[in-house]
């Protein structure tokens, strides 16, 4: 996740980025930058850490104008009109001032921002640098800088739009970028694959940016740039294209948001919009880590040395909550792929446990906030004891990153809402990462299953896409808002699953809930089962979804309502349970990553229908940092 934005028009862009970008910091806060041009220069003030960090280099830089060694050039930054910013969310290269955006080309006349990722960059940066380009920085973006610059100088007749257009005919990945050339001063050119970019039409200028946020203080006028699209903005005009140069109609959208509601990209709550970013949050945490066809790829992870995973005996994860989970589910894959045993320890537990932990032992904290106390205490415990420790997190700089051998980042972006979706769902991603990684290096599984996965794993963002555009949960949720207890049923990989599911529904409604292996079931909780109890059966496709058909029977002979989540194509389930929701078929083991949708959603509206503020649900904290 980074943000983007990009103004052209005739007021100061100085100003107008660095706002925008401060209702963007949320996209990626590492470091961040802004470029502006004015006459015959482009100025760029670049700058590593938040937001405050470049405010302060912009206004040293704006005060050195024209007085300072850079004074004529410094006078852009000051004075000009057209401009683009962003603020970075590190994938390729370390967070550095060199690799901050925006980037570059040699001649730096032409320069740009980028959101996403350039998979194809290590060719096409190869085949410019024959060709004489010089690269200042490690990102991917900064190929794109130097592919438009490379197609304006050999064009006829060199134009910006054309330039980027055949640029982007050569880019793949998932991207969203901005581009700016000298020649062309009133003129940004964007193209959007997947990752987000929309349009403000203002008053003789216009806007670009990741999110409407950025520009609604300045206009309410929006343009939806659709995935596959490519726009040409000028200070009154814009004009969007597809890849093949044809002009397309685009109407102006009038959103009467206020800002809270803009800042929750006109969801109702942070927690609805959040569950909705959860295809690109998990693009955004596989992206650079699957670009080879056969198999994970972590090497090139700052964070991150992979000889941590060399002669591991064990893995112990220790988390809390939701993140504990995750945990679980990525048990299952790591067992099954990669053959190394995997131990789950509540944290709070773990740390006063006197646990039997040392040297080869690779002890995993999981947590969003990376800031929990108790898996930090766990983490340091099993660290002080010799074992390795990584954190995978999604907050860069937090405790977890400095108390661990390495770590590695969910990129989920800033999550909100206190119960946690997005960043779950990357946790999960993350795990199936290092399951592939780890059996790649053990040898556990062969290139074809290996290809096999990377193929399913890659195609999630889509099916994720695919499921929440379709799922209506409204009649079930109505039929059961104001029931007593729930209980939550699966097996194997579908088990966490449902835990997952009766945490997310106990803590935003306050219905009390109880997750089972289903399994367990007539060892107890089947005696709680009456004609008013909802019971949620995770029935999956896995080897043993005959077994949890049967608990479904179970159920049903108990006069319980059954809600089963099951993949498309598993007929057999829809004779057995009172409603079906479905989710896209996909490896049995990818499974939970689209499973867990409908339960956050189905958590979502019972709360809404029970009237309650499911941002804030009462007593809890994003961040728990006691114990
Ligand atoms: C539930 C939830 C919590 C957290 C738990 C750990 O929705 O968010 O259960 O998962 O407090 O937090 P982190 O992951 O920050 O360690």
């Amino acid at each position: 996740m980074c943000g983007i934005v990009g103004y052209v028009g005739k007021r100061s862009a100085q100003e107008i980025l660095l706002a925008g970008l401060q209702k963007l910091e949320y996209r990626g806060y590492d470091s961040a930058g802004i470029s502006i041009l004015s006459g015959d220069a482009i100025d760029s003030v670049r700058a590593v850490g938040n937001l405050a960090n470049l405010v302060d280099a912009v206004q040293r830089r704006s005060a050195a104008a024209p007085a300072g060694p850079d004074g004529p050039v410094a006078v852009a930054t000051r004075t000009g009109t057209t401009g683009i910013g962003h603020t970075r969310w590190a994938t390729h290269g370390r967070v550095n001032e060199t690799n901050a955006h925006p980037h570059f080309d040699t001649t730096n006349r032409v320069h740009v921002v980028v959101n996403g990722i350039v998979e194809n960059y290590l060719v096409l940066k190869q085949r410019l640098i024959d060709e004489g380009a010089q690269f200042t920085s490690e990102t991917d973006a900064e190929v794109i800088a130097h592919l438009v610059s490379h197609h304006l100088e050999t064009m006829a007749e060199p134009s910006l739009t054309e330039a980027v257009r055949a640029a982007y005919a050569e880019l793949q990945g998932h991207y969203a970028f901005v581009a700016m050339t000298l020649e062309e001063p009133e003129t940004l050119v964007g193209a959007r694959k997947e990752c987000p970019l929309i349009i403000g039409r203002g008053d003789g200028e216009t806007f670009l940016a990741s999110a409407i946020p950025a520009f609604l203080v300045h206009t309410r006028r929006v343009q939806y740039i659709e995935n596959g699209e490519l726009v040409v903005v000028t200070p009154g005009d814009v004009t969007f294209l597809l890849p093949d140069g044809t002009e397309l109609r685009r109407e102006i959208v009038e959103i009467d948001w206020d800002e809270e509601t803009a800042e929750k990209g006109g969801f109702e709550t942070f927690m609805l919009k959040e569950i909705h970013e959860q295809a690109d949050a998990v693009a955004e945490t596989i992206a650079d880590r699957t670009v080879r066809t056969d198999g994970v790829d972590l090497a090139e992870e700052a964070s991150f040395d992979e000889a941590l995973l060399h002669g591991v005996r064990r893995i112990i994860v220790v988390a809390c909550g939701t993140s504990f989970h995750a945990g679980l589910i990525g048990r299952y894959a790591i067992e099954e792929w990669a053959r190394v045993p995997v131990e789950l320890e509540v944290a709070s537990e773990y740390r006063y446990r006197n646990p039997i932990v040392g040297e080869g032992d690779l002890v995993i904290g999981i947590t969003q906030s990376g800031e929990t106390a108790d898996t930090l205490a766990a983490m340091r415990l099993a660290r002080e004891r010799g074992a390795t420790v990584l954190a995978i997190t999604n907050v860069m700089g937090s405790q977890a990153t400095r108390d661990a051998d390495g770590v590695l980042y969910t990129r989920a972006g800033l999550e909100i809402g206190v119960a946690a979706t997005k960043t779950f769902i990357c946790q999960v991603a993350v795990m199936y990462l290092l399951g592939l990684r780890l059996a790649e290096l053990r040898g556990t599984l062969d290139v074809a299953t290996r290809t096999r996965l990377m193929t399913e794993l890659k195609r999630v963002p889509h099916e994720i896409d695919a499921l929440l555009s379709g799922l209506d949960l409204e009649a079930i949720a109505r039929q059961h808002y104001q029931r007593e207890f729930f209980l939550y049923l699966g097996r194997h990989v579908g088990l966490p699953v449902a835990m997952e599911g009766a945490l997310k529904l106990k803590e935003i409604s306050y219905i009390p809930t109880d997750a089972y292996a289903a399994g367990e079931m007539k060892h107890g909780p089947i005696a709680l089962l009456d004609e008013s109890t909802p019971v949620v059966c995770i029935a999956t496709d896995s080897p043993l979804l005959d077994k949890v058909v049967s608990n479904v029977q179970e159920v049903r002979a108990r006069g319980a309502h059954v809600i089963a989540i099951a993949s498309e194509g598993n007929i057999e389930i829809g004779e057995h349970a009172e409603q079906v929701i479905r989710i896209p078929a996909m490896d049995w083991m990818l499974q939970p990553l689209l499973a867990v949708i409908p339960l956050q959603l189905l958590a979502y509206r019972i709360a809404r229908l029970r009237g309650l503020n499911v941002d804030q649900p009462r007593n809890l904290a994003k961040t728990v940092t006691v114990e």
